[in-house]
């Protein structure tokens, strides 16, 4: 029986192996997924006794992990940023989950102008995701200056993406504001929310963010980041089975099991 799991710390939050369980489950194949708590002082000797294992990776290890492996994938380096392991080499998935979210919910990313709320790890993620579709323009807007230009520098290596917008097409939280269970909390955002908008939360428990609830009632469109999380999994399944399963799934079903287990 294959064996999964997922590291971070703390960790007893995370959903994935319920996501690995059911992801599995569609397409008939028994597997064990586990939660492992992985100290920042345990991770290099998690690395070492696990270099034949398929694991996810969440905060804080995602960046720090990076040097630890046998090697990393383009986009995994470039992001600077590793969520999957497949025997010692790292991907980051997040981006691609992102983007498959995007395609699931129809909205196009191309020449599209985008406000990111947060420069941490999902900002860079989101980014890239909107670099490798073309958008038009990333705005960042962040608590601490001194990350914004951080993510900012390291956005202008791709190309000039500058804008400094009050609105936007799409609005993307990548903050864990709002997160459970602070769920009245809306990260800060004073420009307008208008129904021809997009309005994205990476934060995905709760189901629906305090943010997205008040974007939903100026008539945004809003996408959940339920979508994001079930379809990084997927992509960390896909390199995991050298294969891509995508088609065997019943993306609607997994969702559906995950949102009873969200609060
Ligand atoms: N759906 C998915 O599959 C998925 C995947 C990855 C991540 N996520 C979500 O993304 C969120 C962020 O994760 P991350 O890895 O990017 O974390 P991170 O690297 O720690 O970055 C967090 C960012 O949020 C900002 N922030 C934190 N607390 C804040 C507060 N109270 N007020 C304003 N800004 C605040 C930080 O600002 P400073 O720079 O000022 O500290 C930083 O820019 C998490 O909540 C997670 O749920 C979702």
């Amino acid at each position: 029986m294959k064996k999964i799991s997922v590291i971070g710390s703390p960790i007893e939050h995370s959903l994935s192996p319920y996501l690995h369980q059911e992801i599995y489950k569609e397409i008939g194949e028994k597997i064990t997924s586990t939660k492992i708590d992985v100290s920042k002082s345990e991770l290099r000797t998690f690395v070492n006794n696990h270099k034949n294992d398929f694991y996810n990776v969440t905060i804080p290890h995602k960046e720090k992990i990076l040097p630890l492996l046998e090697s990393v994938d383009v986009s995994a380096d470039q992001i600077g940023a590793v969520n999957c392991v497949a025997k010692l080499k790292g991907y980051n998935t997040d981006w691609m989950g992102f983007k498959k979210a995007m395609d699931e919910n129809s909205i196009k990313l191309k020449n599209k102008n985008c406000i990111i709320l947060g420069a941490g790890g999902a900002a860079r993620a989101v980014a890239y995701a909107l670099i490798k579709s073309e958008c038009n323009s990333i705005t960042i807007l962040n608590r601490s200056e001194k990350r914004k230009q951080t993510i900012c520098k390291w956005i202008d290596r791709f190309g000039n993406y500058s804008a400094n917008l009050a609105a936007a097409d799409i609005i993307i939280n990548c903050t864990p504001v709002g997160m459970w269970p602070n769920l009245e909390d809306r990260p800060v955002y004073t420009g307008t929310i208008s129904s021809n908008q997009v309005v994205v939360d990476t934060i995905y428990n709760p189901y629906e963010t305090a943010f997205l609830k008040y974007a939903k009632k100026t008539g945004a469109k809003i996408i959940r980041g339920i979508d994001m999380f079930i379809l990084q999994g997927l992509a960390s399944i896909n390199i995991w089975e050298k294969n891509d399963i995508t088609q065997r799934v019943n993306f609607k079903k997994i969702k559906k099991v995950l949102e009873e287990k969200i609060c």
